[in-house]
């Protein structure tokens, strides 16, 4: 008992004196679990999140549009690997984590299972999703788990550019025909109110919230983000002459901040239940890429096997003696 005390004791110091929890040290199971199920939601969203915009790479209006997209999705992929990465010094495994992704029990951001029907749809959500994950992201580069921490770290360098190129996709429509413009304000219209549901329940609301800044997993709340992001939006979206679709946005003086219209939690619910427009068919995707990627695991297996018996030293001995 006294030992578990001490244990208990020293984590809660580290904690206190931002010293980073390392795999290799004592943490409460309750700080472990909840960051295997932070980290991997978070690995998940990346790799689902490519499925909106890959959609679009063979349909992208220019080579130079092509290429950046491309780009922005191997990033995603890149990103969702650091995450698993991350969480497997935990003591979880990728199988089990892609097994919860693949029967459906494991969650994922609620903002990838909306459709990008048209190119603003991938401009919306470089300028918008990334922007949000940005601020989300830069936040968690305080967390107090080091893998985590040195995850986000990388992650943000290269989610700016994914910001960026989205808002330029976005600047370029609404200077354009009228068409375009009136296709960049339709997908604000549809991706605006989504992405603040990207930052979770109003705090009140949030089952984890409390714990999570208390251990310091979290640095900042739901509804801390959810403000900076509008308010560094709405001058952006001013900026490219587009409307944020909410009546009840206006700037307050005493706040220091915009206020907003009510979220609708009633969509966040049924989309985190699986009624979302394309839940259905971004886990089938998910699914039929795991079975089609089936064989290249299997390949690496043998060949990691062979390789920790040391057959390819024999293989390279005969080769030599050849
Ligand atoms: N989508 C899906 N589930 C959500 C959600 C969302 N937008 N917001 C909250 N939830 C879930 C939580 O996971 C939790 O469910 P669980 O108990 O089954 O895990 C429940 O709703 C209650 O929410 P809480 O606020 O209590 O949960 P958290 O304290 O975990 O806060 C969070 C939610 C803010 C999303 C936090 O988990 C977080 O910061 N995660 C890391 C960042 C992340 O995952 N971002 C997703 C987007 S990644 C991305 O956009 C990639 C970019 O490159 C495009």
């Amino acid at each position: 008992m006294v030992k578990n005390m001490e244990k208990i004791g020293q984590f809660e110091r580290k904690i206190a004196e931002e010293e980073k929890i390392e795999p290799k040290d004592w943490m409460p199971d309750k700080y472990r679990s909840s960051l295997i199920r932070q980290i991997s939601q978070h690995a998940h969203s990346e790799v689902v999140g490519q499925l909106p915009e890959g959609n679009w790479i063979t349909r992208a209006p220019t080579l130079r549009r092509k290429a950046t997209l491309l780009a922005k999705v191997q990033d995603e992929a890149g990103h969702g690997l650091y995450l698993y990465s991350a969480a497997e010094t935990l003591n979880t495994s990728r199988e089990e984590m892609w097994d919860a992704l693949l029967d459906g029990s494991a969650k994922y951001a609620s903002i990838f299972n909306y459709p990008t029907p048209t190119w603003a749809d991938v401009g919306a959500i470089g300028w918008l999703v990334d922007g949000a994950a940005i601020v989300n992201q830069i936040s968690l580069c305080r967390t107090s788990f080091g893998p985590y921490a040195r995850a986000m770290e990388r992650i943000c360098r290269e989610e700016s550019f994914h910001q960026r190129q989205g808002f330029e996709i976005m600047q370029t429509l609404a200077k354009g025909s009228e068409e375009q413009r009136e296709m960049a304000q339709d997908a604000l219209n549809r991706w605006w109110w989504p992405t603040l549901m990207m930052f979770g329940p109003h705090d009140a609301h949030s089952m984890h919230s409390q714990q999570s800044m208390k251990w310091k997993i979290k640095r900042q709340s739901n509804d801390e983000l959810r403000q900076q992001f509008i308010d560094q939006t709405v001058e952006q979206a001013d900026h490219i002459g587009l409307t944020i679709p909410d009546e009840k946005l206006k700037w307050n003086e005493e706040r220091g901040h915009y206020d907003f219209g009510e979220i609708d939690w009633g969509e966040f619910e049924r989309v985190l239940m699986g009624h979302g427009p394309c839940n259905q068919s971004r886990l089938q995707a998910r699914q039929k890429a795991h079975e089609k990627g089936a064989w290249v695991r299997e390949a690496l297996s043998v060949y990691t096997a062979k390789e920790k018996r040391g057959d390819f030293k024999i293989m390279e001995r005969e080769a030599v003696n050849e």
